[in-house]
């Protein structure tokens, strides 16, 4: 999605801005640009495609500047519709959606004023411009009373040298610190990242002003307030390939680190001992989450009932928010996040808080939105994903949520162990490198269905976005029994079909989809803890990976699926690491 930075100091701000803007690339983005203030008037530079297409930025003059990467959202993919957007003194960038930009454009016509661009941003640009008397602080603050909708804003005024103004509403932005004394903002830490940065998350309604070496931030009535800054993780600023040719199998090969990276011991951590309270003496379990942590959400419902035989729903946060949902008493409500920043679950774990549950956050960025709204955070050590496709973050959930799961079960003295599943998961892994050689069958599918049952059929879903995502082959997960309620239409001699099979209940019922779809044609694959169906007349190939406590077997059994859409992809000759049209984080409803 969107990302900003800004820059206020003594170098030359252009070359700052830009390589900032080189660290977002990985979040998807279709055009770029700069604006840097000399001389009471700006140098700006915008260009639709990649930020090299900027230059190095060296020749561009001025000390204070901010810099965009836009993902089309109103207006298509252009120069023109590119940010900065400038209008008289003012230059600004947005991430975020104005809803009420129609009717703010109205209103600008009828006074005059000419728009460059289909944006709904260019509006901000009209309105502080009309505002602005000197005080930039103040004129941001006199606009976004007028706004509806999301947004981080960073601008400049002509009339106002040395000065950057940034704003936020629903849209992630930081402000920050170095030990040059150098100010900075972003719309992500990555962006800005260095050793011994200062770094403060602003909240929604917050405006803060960057000038002479100072950060001011003021609370949505401008009173001054004081805010907390930390010192923020060098580690984050750079993430590397390490000779990997991208990062997303960069990421799958880290899994058995990520997982062991996110098993707490509920039972006996201190840092987790009031979480853990909660969670026993819960009468019900609610998930949000959207997309790849949809899915973790799902695989980790079904443990829960499973072993624990507590009630627990699974709910896509984009839905919850609008069916006026129901929240029990004693509800825990768990919210899974990667990035901490995705616009629809923050707003249905706000929700959720509102009407009384208790709301638990599972993330992986520490200081993300979704950490100030939780009553509990709960990281996982997955470390910094990079690649769009989440891989070892979808593993690092589930290794938290089935330590959880873990710990209740102990609670209720029943015993279940995840603790080898890192271990199990290297395993996988290894076995893993045999659906490289299924490649050919899928580059030359004309559609492809993932199936499974019970747990299986969770982690069918996921295999099936990650080749969608990254392959944009039209793909579907499905549950394996329901296959001949319909679907079955579908499959003919040009469908490949991967089978998911780890638990033994269920095992000869997706045998039966299995037959179903190899009768009419298809292509079968097979994904399995047990190896003797792999041997069936209706198996191309199959892979078998370790056998585990079968409620937590996605972990292991998604991965040969991650290192297939990863295969595919590279066979249909596309980046995975930025897929067409998605964003790493999500920002906007
Ligand atoms: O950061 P989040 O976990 O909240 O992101 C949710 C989804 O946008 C994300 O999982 C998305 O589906 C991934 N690109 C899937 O690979």
């Amino acid at each position: 999605m969107c990302g900003i930075v800004g820059y206020c100091g003594n170098r030359k701000a252009a070359p700052v801005l830009i390589a900032g803007l080189k660290k977002l690339e990985y979040r998807g983005y279709d055009s770029a640009g700069i604006a840097t203030l000399y001389k009471g008037g700006y140098r700006l530079v915008k260009k639709k495609g990649r930020v090299e297409g900027l230059g190095d930025g060296k020749d561009v003059k001025g000390n204070v500047g901010i810099g965009h990467t836009r993902w089309a959202t109103h207006g298509a993919p252009s120069t023109r519709n590119a940010h900065p957007h400038v209008f008289g003194q003012v230059a600004i960038v947005h991430n975020g959606i104005i809803e009420n930009a129609a009717e703010l454009k109205k209103e600008c016509l009828a006074r005059g004023e000419k728009f460059a661009s289909e944006t709904d941003s260019e509006v901000i640009a009209h309105l502080i411009n009309r505002f602005y008397r000197g005080d930039l602080a103040a004129a941001l603050r006199a606009c976004t009373q007028r706004l509806t909708g999301s947004y981080a804003i960073a601008v400049l005024a002509a009339g106002s040298p040395d000065t950057i103004a940034c704003a936020r509403q629903k849209s992630p932005l930081v402000v920050a610190k170095n030990r040059a004394g150098e100010l900075l903002l972003a719309s992500d830490i990555p962006a800005v990242a260095e050793e011994g940065l200062q770094v403060c998350t602003l909240q929604d309604g917050e405006i803060a002003l960057l000038q002479n070496g100072e950060i001011t931030v003021f609370d949505s009535t401008m009173r001054r307030i004081n805010r907390d800054f930390f010192v923020c993780d060098a580690q984050i600023s750079a993430p590397a390939k390490n000779g990997y040719e991208h990062f997303m199998y960069k990421e799958i090969t880290e899994i058995p680190f990520a997982m062991r990276n996110s098993m707490p011991d509920f039972t006996q951590n201190q840092d987790f001992s009031v979480f853990y309270k909660v969670l026993c003496q819960a009468k019900y379990i609610e998930i949000v989450a959207c997309g790849t942590a949809y899915h973790s959400g799902l695989c980790a419902a079904y443990a829960f009932e499973k072993i624990c035989r507590i009630p627990c729903r699974v709910s896509l946060a984009s839905e919850y928010r609008y069916r006026d949902p129901i929240v029990p008493e004693g509800a825990l409500v768990l919210a899974i996040s990667q990035s901490g920043e995705t616009a629809d679950t923050l707003a249905a774990a706000q929700l959720a808080k509102e009407r009384g549950a208790c709301l638990a956050a599972l993330t992986n960025v520490g200081h993300s939105s979704i950490t100030t709204l939780a009553d509990f955070v709960i990281l996982t050590g997955a470390g910094q994903e990079v690649a769009v496709a989440a891989t070892k973050s979808f593993n690092a959930q589930l290794a938290t949520l089935y330590a959880m799961v873990q710990a209740l079960a102990a609670h209720q003295g029943t015993k279940v162990e995840c603790r080898d599943l890192p271990a199990l998961a290297a395993l996988s892994l290894k076995a893993s490198e045999r659906v490289r050689s299924w490649t050919p069958y899928f580059t030359g599918a004309k559609s492809v269905f993932f199936l499974g049952r019970g747990a299986d059929c969770f982690v069918a879903s996921e295999g099936s976005l990650k080749l969608k995502e990254i392959s944009y082959i039209p793909s579907e997960g499905y549950a394996a029994g329901e296959l001949k309620h319909g679907t079955l239409a579908l499959v003919d001699k040009e469908t490949a079909v991967v089978a998911v099979i780890t638990q033994q209940s269920v095992a000869q019922k997706t045998m039966n989809a299995v037959h179903e779809a190899y009768a009419r044609g298809a292509k079968v694959f097979l994904v399995t803890a047990f190896p003797e169906y792999g041997k069936r007349e209706e198996i191309v190939d199959h892979v078998v990976i370790p056998t585990c406590e079968e409620a937590f077997s996605p972990a292991l059994s998604v991965i040969p699926l991650q290192v297939l859409a990863y295969s595919v992809c590279l066979a249909c000759g596309y980046d995975p690491d930025k897929p067409r049209n998605l964003a790493k984080s999500v920002t906007v409803e």
